[in-house]
């Protein structure tokens, strides 16, 4: 039998709703007049970024950009890789990243560093989730939805070993479980 780890609920599906809804208020009022493009950082924002675009009322684009730097383990490699790179031309257009997650800060300052070279009009950051307490590059986030402990969240996008990224509530991994779990994945 595989063992299964424990999960609680750390952030419920109406929180987040709540959330997202009041997310996309200010970006709706911000970006007024204006046609953004959208940037989601796959796998993880996938969620946000669907749950996120239903609710603004804008004339908006989207696209996805593959980034990576964890591989299967759950420390940062510290070099990240664009795995999938954009579409869409972004010269002169307004920008919006939209990120499950901020850790040590790497991966979004990378990206954010690499937009920037491609003379956006504007470039602006949001992500559902921040945790301060790891990070290691400074990040500046214009849009932000909930500051997380320094726990493994998993869930709504999150993933723990590409497990549970479907859950539509933010979890808890218990730690002895994690530890079984991240035994058995190597
Ligand atoms: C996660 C998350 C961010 C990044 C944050 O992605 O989606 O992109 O880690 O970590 P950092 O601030 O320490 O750089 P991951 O590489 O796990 O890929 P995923 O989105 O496919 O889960």
């Amino acid at each position: 039998m595989v063992s299964q780890p424990q999960l609680k609920i750390l952030i419920t599906r109406e929180e987040i709703a709540k959330t997202v809804a009041r997310l996309a208020g200010e970006i709706g009022r911000d970006y007024h007049g204006k046609q953004p493009l959208l940037i989601g950082v796959l796998k993880g924002s996938f969620m946000f970024m669907a749950d996120l675009v239903r609710q603004l009322d804008l004339p908006l684009e989207v696209d996805f950009v593959r980034l990576s730097s964890y591989g299967a383990g759950k420390e940062t490699s510290g070099k990240v890789r664009v795995v999938q790179g954009l579409k869409t031309p972004i010269k002169g257009r307004d920008v919006l990243v939209v990120e499950d997650i901020v850790d040590t800060g790497i991966t979004i300052s990378f990206l954010l560093n690499y937009l920037k070279k491609k003379k956006p009009a504007s470039l602006k950051f949001c992500t559902l989730t921040d945790k301060p307490s790891r990070r290691r590059v400074p990040v500046s986030i214009d849009y932000l939805g909930f500051t997380v402990p320094d726990k493994f969240i998993v869930g709504y996008g999150l993933d723990f070993d590409e497990k549970f990224r479907h859950l539509p509530d933010i979890c808890l991994v218990s730690e002895e479980r994690k530890e079984i779990a991240s035994l058995r994945s190597q």
